[in-house]
């Protein structure tokens, strides 16, 4: 693989497909590791030696010492998962000082959002006459947060909580809104006090004021200064909120586009664009999956890819790879080359799948993805069969020692894409790659 000055990492999925690891490998390569989108919604995985993090909202190359780590001004912070998040690496001997920044423009998850998430899911779960309407979010506050920012008056900025009187009379005017809102739908808490909520974040402000900078200015002076930056895309390509299955998406776009306008940062910085694609399928939360195996092969790749929520624990729905879908992210995204995870799951099957176009409605055949959950929850996949291989792969470390089966599954679906795959994972730890 060629690595650019500055490299993207993004999921070409519907999230979960290995960002962390390949973040926090390319790390190495990196000055500077920049998250520009979601929140706390993200859980990205690094595993070092027998050591496991689960990271949120800390940028992936946090564990390395001396690399500045930034939270873009597209991310909505949680300062509290935040503060927590700070506190347990550092519990772990993880310096985080000043190598994490945080935009002072990024905007807050405040309480009320995460309120509102929860009880805007647990209504359009039970709409009479039509069944669960609900997306399946990570109850993260996410769409709340983005949907404030949006709305503006009603938004609070990290900015924000570092001047209490600012705070407070937006707290002021926020909470008697968020109040009626609440209670409109059946939320039955007390009323927000604004004074009791401005003093809590104002306090998290005081703790997090070393971190709140800029962040547009700093990312500007490190790619002047030759710095190398690694974008870190967090959720994924098919969950973007313009270019996914919408509307079973986040609220951000989480695909390569969103780097720009989360960053700060012109389309010339992002030289490469590393697509990240698990070799199979996986999906958390409600939406069209059209390659979903709902019978035993999922339950299969469920085991051995141990397919459980970083951030929820929810049991993710698991299928066959879906090349249509990851060839649309792909032209989304600018992937330049592609990440290609988990293969070791796929030992021991004797035939494998992939989806390569899929039957419509009206039995017309298409190669193009359908971007809309109402006409792609009624796609037929069509698949390609490949014979499997029998032996684990874990311990691989050379492109050569892959079984032929192996490489010709991959083979498959680099001439498919169009792109080359330029690292093979066999597992979650660094040194079980194949670059
Ligand atoms: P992210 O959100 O894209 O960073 O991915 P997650 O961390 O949510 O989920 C990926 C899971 O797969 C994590 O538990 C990783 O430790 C694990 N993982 C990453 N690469 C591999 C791999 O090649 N093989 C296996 N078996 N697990 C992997
Ligand atoms: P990483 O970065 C997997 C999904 C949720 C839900 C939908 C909307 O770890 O790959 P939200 O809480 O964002 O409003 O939920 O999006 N989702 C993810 N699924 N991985 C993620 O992030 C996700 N981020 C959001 O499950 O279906
Ligand atoms: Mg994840």
């Amino acid at each position: 693989m060629k690595t650019g000055q500055n490299t993207a990492i993004v999921g070409l999925q519907w999230g979960d497909e290995g960002k962390g690891k390949i973040v926090d490998l390319l790390t190495a390569k990196h000055d500077v590791i920049v998250r520009y989108n979601g929140g706390a919604n993200a859980g990205h995985t690094i595993v070092v030696g027998d050591e496991k993090y689960a990271l949120h909202l800390i940028p992936s190359g946090i564990l390395y010492k001396d690399k500045q780590c930034i939270v873009g001004n597209g991310v909505v912070v949680d300062p509290v998962q935040l503060i927590k998040e700070i506190d347990a690496l550092r519990d772990r001997g993880i310096e985080v000082g000043d190598n994490l920044r945080v935009s002072n423009r990024a905007h807050v998850v405040m309480p009320y959002h995460k309120v509102h998430d929860a009880a805007l899911e647990q209504k359009l779960s039970q709409i009479a006459g039509k069944g669960d309407q609900s997306i399946g979010t990570t109850k993260r506050g996410i769409g709340p947060a983005y949907a404030d920012k949006v709305h503006r008056a009603t938004a609070v900025r990290m900015s924000d909580l570092l001047d209490p009187k600012t705070l407070l009379d937006k707290l002021k005017v926020t909470c008697s809104i968020r109040c009626a809102e609440l209670t409109a739908l059946g939320v039955d808490a007390p009323p927000l006090d604004a004074h009791a909520l401005a003093d809590e974040y104002a306090a998290y402000g005081r703790r997090l004021a070393p971190h709140i900078i800029d962040t547009v200015y700093e990312l500007h002076d490190c790619v002047n200064a030759g710095k190398k930056v690694l974008f870190e895309g967090a959720n994924a390509c098919l969950l973007d909120i313009d270019h996914g299955t919408f509307p079973y998406v986040t609220s951000s776009n989480c695909s390569a586009l969103g780097i720009h306008a989360g960053t700060g940062l012109p389309g010339k910085y992002v030289n490469e664009v590393v697509g990240i694609m698990k070799t199979y399928s996986t999906r958390v939360g409600g939406g069209p999956f059209p390659s979903e195996e709902l019978g035993e092969i999922g339950e299969q790749i469920r085991e051995r890819g141990n397919e459980y929520g970083t951030t929820t624990g929810r049991p993710r729905r698991c299928g066959w790879l879906d090349l249509v879908a990851v060839k649309y992210s792909a032209m989304i995204c600018g992937a330049t080359s592609v990440a290609s995870m988990l293969l070791d799951v796929l030992s021991g099957f004797d035939e494998l799948k992939i989806c390569t176009a899929y039957e419509l409605e009206d039995g017309s055949i298409s190669t193009r993805f359908i971007p809309d959950a109402r006409l792609l929850a009624k796609a037929k996949p069509i698949f390609e069969t490949f014979q499997g291989w029998p032996e684990e792969i874990d311990h691989i470390t050379s492109p050569d020692d892959l079984p032929e089966n192996a490489k010709a599954y991959l083979d498959f679906i680099s001439k498919y894409l169009d792109l080359p795959i330029s690292i093979v994972s066999v597992g979650p730890k660094r040194s079980q790659t194949v670059m």
